[in-house]
């Protein structure tokens, strides 16, 4: 059975003192899930979570790295890096990654790789544009992105890839993809992954969805037979609304 994953992306939000207020909270809401639940707080604060979360059920995983190992990369981290403090989990190829930072298909692809030779977990984000989907364009243009960084790995590091559907015009909007598009999106991605690397791969593969995840939608998204889970953004904020999230499993 693919696993359940509730992963909160903080993204550049809150300093240590905010950081270590949060982490609080979560823990006073932590209840036993079938969900895997996950933070990512920002690079800053990585050690700090850990440090407060070692003996719960919350992981700490990056909202980024690099994909060389070390070297003349000013401001970048490394997938060693981010060993050595104990993250298991990167996410990558986020929308905004994409769109601010010029994140590519063939830089995520190597990234994705760096990660894998490093042990690292992989949550790999992509989605369409709202003029791709005016256009009925969002299944080539999702096909792409997941074949162009992911269809080079073989079956077995492909297991260690959950996938993560953000379509970009549901992310920080308000306008969440009706459970329906989510579903069929979902459904359309399982195909493609059966075609690749078989039925069983596919069938356990969780794929999360994001995109305006809230309290008030969460069930119903999560309801639909091929949504895993959420990459939840400015609700991870505020750990009632977070694990009301989570809880919605
Ligand atoms: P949002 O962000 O929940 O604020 O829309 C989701 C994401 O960017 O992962």
């Amino acid at each position: 059975m693919r696993k359940h994953i509730v992963a909160g992306n903080w993204k550049m939000n809150n300093g240590l003192s905010q950081t270590q207020a949060l982490i609080s909270d979560l823990k006073k809401q932590i209840r036993t899930s079938d969900a895997e639940v996950m933070i990512a707080p920002s690079f800053t604060n990585l050690w700090q979570a850990f440090q407060s979360l070692r003996q719960d059920d919350i992981e700490v995983v990056a909202q980024n790295m690099h994909f060389a190992e070390n070297g003349a990369y000013t401001g970048e981290v490394s997938p060693g890096m981010l060993k050595s403090i104990g993250v298991q989990t990167v996410i990558l190829g986020h929308s905004e990654r994409r769109a601010y930072f010029n994140e590519t298909d063939e830089s995520l692809a190597k990234k994705v790789d760096a990660a894998l030779a490093n042990d690292i977990r992989v949550i790999f984000c992509f989605g369409e544009e709202l003029a791709d989907r005016k256009s009925g364009k969002e299944e080539a243009v999702v096909g792409s992105q997941i074949k162009n960084a992911l269809f080079h790995l073989g079956v077995n590091a492909f297991k260690k890839i959950v996938l993560a559907y953000e379509p970009v015009w549901a992310i920080g909007t308000g306008e969440t993809a009706s459970p329906e598009q989510a579903q069929d999106m979902h459904a359309f991605i399982r195909k493609i992954l059966a075609d690749k690397y078989g039925s069983e791969v596919a069938d356990n593969v969780s794929i999360l969805y994001g995109g305006s995840v809230k309290p008030n939608n969460a069930q119903e998204i999560f309801g639909k037979p091929d949504v895993d889970g959420g990459l939840i953004g400015g609700a991870s904020l505020k750990a009632e609304d977070f694990f009301a999230i989570v809880n919605a499993f």
